[in-house]
């Protein structure tokens, strides 16, 4: 992740071209989320209550949180403005909160001078970060919010990750032809299911919690040594391995082919006991680590179930399949993507509150606009402004793309 200094005055700071207050209320914009199969929204009516009071306009498509099961009714009660169309919606707006990053045809509807916030994936979506460039609108990418103590509340990457890991344990038990805890009843003892989780981050500690809340016995591994204490908190097995691959910013590094080597055993062993096998092994920036081999699928037992939430980025197994369910040798294989949309209710309120919390660093008690994005959080996330990529990967990778 690099700091994106190019922009920055001889202070530190990063102009925003706002003059401060003004008589008019800055407007806040929610569009309907038209990515595929996206049930989020990026604010719920809580949260619009929060900024209203902070004297801003909130403006939300027409059918916006349909999806997560908040109506126009709840967002109008909560003091926001229904607008049925795209036009009359973005109209004057200063800010557009959104989940998903914006496509090519949503940036051309943004006026200049808009600050978009969300996620961008901004090294997928190339195209639309350099028409943000172009059109000189300003984006802030929450996947670059650093992982420090004061921005845990604007943390969207664990806010997300805590629903996928969740409802990932649950697809694993709703897939898995056996009980998960253990049973004595007049018909016989019911032994309990075996959950191994593979990674365990955010995502990773919540299947954790999950599983172990339904009854499972459950085993889990991280390449980062540090991880182990937090899985023994919650009760499950760690299993260690003679390797600590913490990197930069409590991050894993990529391992050695001999340390794969070493992994690639003690998880094949591990995977051929469980009845359920949760992966979310990543490397920021990198394909997923592959951890289960086609070999290793072979090994395990009849019904068992892997959901590799790596799937979207190559997936930590080598038969996942993207988007697809994948039946071989008497397993199951899920490739799920976009977990966190599968719990839509929950996982839009808690990234809500990820924006509110951003929002304040943005906005002050009065509802104008900063006028220099001088704090590290804000300086650190903004990918585009004032016509200049500011985030060094993103913007390496634009220069090699041939005009
Ligand atoms: N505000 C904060 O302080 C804060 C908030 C969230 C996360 N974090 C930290 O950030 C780090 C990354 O968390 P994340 O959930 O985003 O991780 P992530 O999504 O990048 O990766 C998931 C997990 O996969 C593990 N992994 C990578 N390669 C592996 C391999 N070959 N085998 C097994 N496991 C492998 C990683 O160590 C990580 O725990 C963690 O240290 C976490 O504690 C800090």
């Amino acid at each position: 992740m690099s700091t994106p200094i190019d922009a920055q005055d001889e202070k530190g700071t990063i102009p925003t071209g706002s003059k401060g207050s003004t008589a008019m209320p800055v407007v806040v914009a929610v569009p309907k989320e038209l990515a595929p199969g996206e049930q989020r929204v990026a604010t719920v009516p809580e949260v619009v209550q929060k900024l209203t009071k902070l004297c801003l306009e909130v403006r939300v498509e027409h059918d916006a949180g349909t999806g997560a099961y908040y109506p126009d009714e709840l967002f109008t009660a909560a003091g926001a403005k229904i607008v049925t169309s795209r036009t009359d919606l973005l109209d004057g707006a200063r800010i557009v909160l959104r989940v998903q990053p914006p496509t090519v045809a949503e940036v051309d509807q943004l006026a200049g001078g808009t600050i978009v916030i969300g996620f961008m994936n901004a090294t997928n979506n190339l195209e639309a970060v350099a028409r943000m460039r172009d059109r000189r609108v300003t984006a802030f990418a929450l996947e670059l919010v650093p992982r420090i103590t004061r921005a845990q509340s604007m943390d969207a990457l664990s806010s997300q990750a805590t629903a996928a890991g969740y409802t990932a344990a649950i697809l694993g038990a709703g897939n898995c032809p056996k009980f998960l805890p253990m049973l004595t009843t007049a018909a016989g003892t019911i032994r309990p299911a075996t959950v191994l989780i593979l990674g365990a981050g955010v995502a990773g500690l919540m299947a954790i919690a999950t599983a172990k809340r339904l009854g499972a016995i459950v085993e889990a591994y991280d390449v980062r040594r540090a991880a182990g204490e937090q899985v023994r908190s919650l009760g499950a097995k760690f299993l260690e391995l003679e390797i600590d691959a913490e990197s930069q910013g409590g991050y894993a590094r990529e391992l050695t082919p001999e340390e794969k080597a070493k992994e690639q055993q003690m998880v094949s062993a591990a995977v051929a006991r469980a009845d359920i096998v949760i992966t979310t092994a990543a490397i920021p920036g990198r394909k997923a680590p592959l951890l289960i081999t086609r070999e290793t699928v072979a090994t395990m037992r009849l019904g068992a179930v892997i959901v590799d939430l790596a799937a979207e980025s190559g997936g930590n197994c080598e038969l996942t399949q993207a988007g697809k369910t994948v039946h071989v040798h008497g397993i199951t294989i899920l490739g799920p993507q976009n977990l966190p949309s599968r719990v839509p209710f929950h996982s839009s309120q808690m990234y809500a509150k990820n924006l509110q919390s951003f929002l304040a660093l943005l906005v002050d008690k009065e509802g104008a606009i900063a006028e220099e994005f001088t704090d590290e959080i804000l300086v650190a996330s903004l990918l585009v402004h004032a016509g200049e990529v500011l985030h060094r990967p993103t913007r390496e990778l634009l220069s090699g793309v041939k005009p």
